[in-house]
């Protein structure tokens, strides 16, 4: 059990500035790691492998991507007992994002918006710092049982300068560049805060982006040695025809998993709140329902056994299961993280083990 209860580090997290919260935890975060301090928000990792996409999940709560985005403080992630963590998005090069403010908390709704825009340290930092976590030392010279080692995913994107059209080379870069350090790799083409990314999301942008993705995955597996698998990322907004599309091509170009969903551009949830006109993507319990309905049709349009991993608005073990219920194989949270702390990891693992068990 971790040292300090999270609702003693809220009302003082609270009180900063939601970016500024951030920065500093992750500071924190990153300066405690592999020193003793880390104790004070260490936890057992719940046990409860499944087998997806080839690979082993200790347990089914991963870390969403975009909290760690220069993958900095992975060994702190470790420690909280996340089956799986997601780092990034990482983009060829360094960039700064849009101009703060740009996160805003929606503390009523338990909800976040936030127009980052993909601020991060690039390619180079980013695989400096994985390269030098112990998780990734870990990787190289299993020590520990192959089912207990959290399971690290590297999150790709674009650069806001990269014209919409030549967006592939900068996934290929970025996917070329991740691709030794990664249990998996996840194509970020939903968020909402970069222009037209979500375009690659439609028929010939994503069949485009999948083909030329399939045919380097190939050339990266015969270098390596080994393949590695790609998930890729899609947005709550989306009808039932597109997500058919979306499907097919997932399928047609041999992708390994789905991650439904990013965050939200729609506003029904909070009307009228502070800051809800903000521009941006809405996080946390407004989009549970939301994704939890793009799951349900995407297990339907993909079969019984291919990989979805769910995010989106789990605030409680009990919301993790309705992502289970709706298809999900394994979770992913971040917003919940903020608004529960790290004590939500091992009870969401906990509760979905026992009810595997049940
Ligand atoms: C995100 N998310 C995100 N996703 C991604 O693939 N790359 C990223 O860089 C980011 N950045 C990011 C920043 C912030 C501040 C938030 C709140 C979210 C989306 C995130 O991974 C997740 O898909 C959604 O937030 C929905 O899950 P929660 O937050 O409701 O659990």
């Amino acid at each position: 059990m971790s040292l300090i209860p999270y609702e003693m580090a809220r009302p003082f997290l609270f009180g900063l500035d939601p970016e500024n919260a951030h920065d500093l935890t992750i500071t924190a975060l990153a300066n405690s790691q592999r020193t003793p301090l880390s104790c004070l928000y260490s936890n057992l990792r719940i046990k409860d492998s499944v087998k997806l996409a080839g690979l082993i999940f200790p347990n089914r709560v991963g870390l969403a991507a975009g909290l760690d985005k220069n993958a900095k403080c992975i060994d702190a992630l470790n420690s909280i007992g996340f089956g799986f963590v997601e780092v990034g998005t990482v983009t060829p090069l360094a960039q700064k994002g849009n101009p703060k403010p740009r996160m805003f908390r929606l503390e009523k709704a338990n909800a976040l918006i936030n127009r980052l825009g993909f601020n991060n340290d690039g390619l180079d930092a980013f695989i400096k710092n994985v390269k030098e976590s112990n998780l990734y030392q870990q990787k190289i010279n299993p020590s520990i049982h192959r089912e207990e080692r959290m399971l690290l995913g590297l999150n790709i994107g674009k650069n806001s300068i990269t014209p919409i059209e030549n967006a592939t080379d900068d996934y290929i870069t970025c996917l070329k560049g991740v691709y030794p350090y990664a249990d998996y790799i996840t194509l970020n083409i939903s968020s909402p805060n970069t222009p037209n990314l979500r375009d690659l999301q439609t028929d010939n942008g994503l069949d485009n982006l999948l083909r030329i993705v399939s045919i380097q995955r190939e050339e990266l597996a015969q270098s390596h040695g080994y393949q590695t698998p790609i998930f890729v990322k899609i947005a709550p907004d989306l009808n039932k025809e597109q997500v058919k599309v979306i499907a097919i091509a997932l399928q047609n170009h041999k992708m390994d998993g789905v991650i439904a969903t990013n965050t939200t551009l729609s506003r029904d949830k909070v009307i009228g709140l502070p800051y809800s006109q903000e521009i941006g993507g809405l996080s946390g319990t407004p989009v549970l329902h939301m994704s939890n309905e793009i799951i349900r049709q995407f297990r339907q349009a993909l079969g019984a056994t291919f990989p979805i991993i769910g995010v989106g608005g789990i605030l409680s073990p009990d919301d993790a299961l309705s992502k289970i219920q709706a298809g999900a194989d394994v979770v992913q949270i971040y917003t919940g993280l903020i608004y529960k702390g790290p004590e939500l990891v091992t009870h969401t693992a906990q509760r979905l083990k026992d009810t595997n068990k049940s």
